[in-house]
């Protein structure tokens, strides 16, 4: 395991845990990439081919075949023959050419923190990192490529740092990793959506040319998650390799995927270059964000436990980091905009009453706030509303057992706002152009230090001055006028980000016992960037049980179940209209990081104990909901159904939830077949007492009872005897 280099052949080969990544020096000091896929025995197999095909851009007519366009390369420049897509680029005196070459390496225990940027962390025997630097000896820049390979997983961690030791440069392109593949053999996945259909998964054949899964919109968003996965075609939930990119960035990405005329294919994964450029003086030090590479030999399943555990023991931090995530209330559907003192009250009340653990006041108690239309950054209380302020509430809920949180969206302003008159330049803009009010708002310069350092004062203060113990951050529109007065506009979109990242850096250290929830019009920002800095997402706006289905079959591709904020919510649903039974809706949202988002007086009497039964249950088993392993055994993008199971590290427990959408006249009997179990323990059913054997749950499975009605939901739990 780790990082083995041979001086003689200037081969490495970075060993994680089942995995092999080769690549060598050149004789002229590029790189080649040899293979990355499943560990090799060898030490230093010789994989190097020489190119026998002419090269249209061959560097000379000695050696007609070799030209940089014709190799598998490590990180591509733009500029010296090499064609395709490149993962740097770097622009001086308006020429953009780049040529780096080996200079040095190191080898070493550990990872290093990426300054200013979330990233992976371990224990300096879990990972050993390479640090390999290039360079371009007349552009006197050096490229620091680190690989970090981890032993206990099948992942290497990669990252980019840019160096400038001469005149000052434009970067134009800084990828923080590209691979290579000497075939195209293989489906892309990738999780697209939209508003309120997040992450829906999408997988399709390779083609010729070139390929963006993107972002340009300022956050991650929910269009196109920055994830992808290269999947062999006979790839399927628990078979068939997958080579997975998950990139821990919250701002505008590119993984892109290119096939050129030899069926070679490239990835690129970084910060989108659409755009982008960053004038680095004499001196000046650009850090790329880290882009995981998750390699699985037995399918998606694995990808994404492999992701599960990565992210709960390297990515997410403090407090919460494995611990229960309680049950919490939220207002937002139950009440909208329309509450007073007493209305919240009443609602805690009977949260308190089934339940919940945590009372979370939405939108509409601050400023003037009685639609969307007003009063972002006025973060003080309305006291129209909440007459007696929010301590006297807060004291109140507290006494019913309950904590409190509260809701903020400290990016914006609304232009009818105090901050907004008095300073008309703290918002992106450019200047003569109108400006965009999505959602009647505008979004705060955060590339600004001092816009920055007045957000994190006000949140501060709320935060300082109240007993608020969980914070949703919010964040509900995309980029538009993308200008500040301060840089030059190709900088912006990701100092803004660099500037959020310090934002919540310092207030999550200094309010390490707040539990900070992100959110962006659902799940518009669900990415393993903001997972570091808050441990759990708001999935997406869409509670409706079934479209939920699929929603947590996406997004548990990459993202741990417990950071999946999933509510039971109202029925008819508020987004679908659809009704489903109290059942359902209760068997789906336990599958994420459960919670409610209704007033529970609504409900009748029997449906209210069904619930309170059903959380009661809930909270003695969350531990294995939220970080047992979890196995996907019908995907509702192709069955009628949607199942997920999740199973004890120890395989000494398992619970599975299953949902069928319609329901078909006389249909033919069903079994559920179960995975991830011991064949040779006995399990028992805890409610039932029946006894199964891993081997027959595994193979016969369970037998799913007859439907009555859509939407029919059931759960099984077993032990082990
Ligand atoms: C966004 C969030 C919702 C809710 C509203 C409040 O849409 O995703 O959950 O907080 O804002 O305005």
């Amino acid at each position: 395991m780790g990082v083995l280099f041979d001086e003689k052949s200037k081969t490495f080969h970075l060993r994680a845990k089942g995995v092999s990544y080769i690549f060598n020096i050149l004789d002229g000091g590029h790189l080649a990439h040899l293979y990355y896929g499943k560990s090799i025995t060898e030490d230093f197999p010789d994989l190097f081919r020489p190119s026998n095909r002419a090269a249209f851009n061959a560097p000379s007519f000695e050696n007609y075949s070799f030209s940089l366009d014709l190799i598998m390369r490590e990180y591509p420049t733009y500029g010296g023959g090499d064609l395709r897509s490149p993962a740097f680029a770097a622009e001086k005196d308006g020429v953009n050419f780049c040529d780096l070459r080996y200079m040095e390496h190191k080898i070493y225990q550990g990872k290093r923190k990426l300054e200013g940027l979330p990233c992976l962390y371990a224990k300096d025997s879990d990972v050993d990192t390479l640090e390999l630097t290039l360079f371009d000896d007349l552009l006197n820049l050096k490229v620091v490529l680190s690989y970090c390979v981890f032993k206990n997983y099948p992942v290497i961690s990669r990252s980019v740092k840019v160096i400038n030791e001469g005149e000052s440069v434009i970067l134009k392109n800084v990828m923080s990793a590209s691979v290579g593949f000497d075939h195209m053999d293989f489906r892309l996945m990738q999780l697209h959506g939209s508003w309120a259909r997040e992450r829906f998964v999408e997988i399709s054949p390779l083609k010729h040319g070139l390929l963006s899964i993107d972002s340009r919109r300022g956050a991650s968003s929910h269009a196109l998650n920055p994830f992808m996965a290269l999947a062999s075609p006979d790839c399927g939930e628990n078979c068939g390799e997958v080579y997975a990119f998950s990139f821990i960035y919250s701002g505008n990405f590119s993984m892109q995927v290119e096939v050129d005329e030899y069926d070679t294919t490239r990835v690129n994964v970084g910060i989108n270059p659409f755009n982008f450029s960053w004038k680095l003086d004499k001196g000046g030090v650009f850090q790329s964000p880290e882009v995981v590479f998750c390699y699985s030999d037995e399918g998606f399943g694995n990808m994404s436990r492999t992701f599960h555990d990565l992210y709960n023991n390297h990515l997410i931090r403090g407090k919460y980091k494995k611990s229960p995530r309680p049950v919490l209330l939220n207002s937002w559907e139950a009440v909208y905009f329309n509450f007073n003192e007493e209305r919240l009250y009443s609602l805690a009340k009977s949260a308190a009453e089934i339940g919940a653990e945590i009372f979370v006041l939405d939108d509409g108690w601050f400023g003037e706030r009685n639609d969307d239309r007003t009063s972002l950054v006025d973060w003080y209380v309305n006291t129209q509303k909440i007459r007696g302020g929010l301590n006297p509430l807060i004291s109140k809920i507290n006494a019913l057992g309950l904590k409190f949180g509260i809701w903020v969206e400290p990016e914006m302003v609304s232009p009818k706002s105090r901050l907004y008159e008095e300073h008309p330049d703290w918002c992106l803009h450019i200047e003569g152009r109108n400006r965009t009010t999505a959602r009647s708002q505008l979004i705060l310069d955060f590339s600004r230090e001092d816009v920055c350092e007045y957000i994190y004062n006000t949140i501060r203060k709320l935060l300082s001055e109240h007993n608020i113990e969980y914070v949703k951050w919010d964040m509900n529109r995309n980029f538009s006028e993308i200008g500040s007065v301060k840089y030059a506009q190709g900088e912006v979109p990701h100092r803004y980000i660099l500037g959020l990242y310090g934002v919540l850096e310092r207030l999550v250290s200094e309010f390490p016992n707040v539990l900070f929830e992100s959110c962006s019009g659902g799940g518009g920002r669900f990415d393993a960037g903001m997972l570091y800095y808050m441990p759990q997402t708001w999935t997406s706006d869409n509670t409706d049980a079934i479209s939920r289905l699929k929603i947590h079959y996406g997004t548990s591709m990459v993202y741990p179940p417990s950071s999946m904020g999933s509510h039971f919510s109202a029925c008819p649903n508020h987004q679908t209209g659809r009704v489903t039974p109290v059942k359902t809706r209760f068997n789906v949202a336990i599958t994420g990081n459960f919670g409610l988002e209704f007033d529970p007086a609504n409900l009748k009497e029997d449906e209210k104990e069904v619930l309170k039964a059903g959380i009661k249950k809930y909270k003695e088993i969350r531990h294995l909901l939220q970080y047992g392993d979890l196995y996907r055994l019908k995907n509702p993008f192709v069955d009628n159904a949607g199942a997920f199971m999740f199973v004890s590290k120890e395989k000494d427990e398992f619970f599975v939830s299953f949902t069928n959408i319609l329901t078909e006249a006389n249909s033919p009997l069903k079994r559920l077949k179960l995975s991830g179990l011991v064949p040779g323990y006995v399990y028992k059913n805890v409610d039932n007492h029946e006894i199964m054997s891993g081997s027959l749950l595994m193979n016969y499975g369970l037998k799913i009872p007859h439907f009555s009605g859509d939407f029919a939901s059931y759960t099984w739990h077993f032990r082990k005897i």
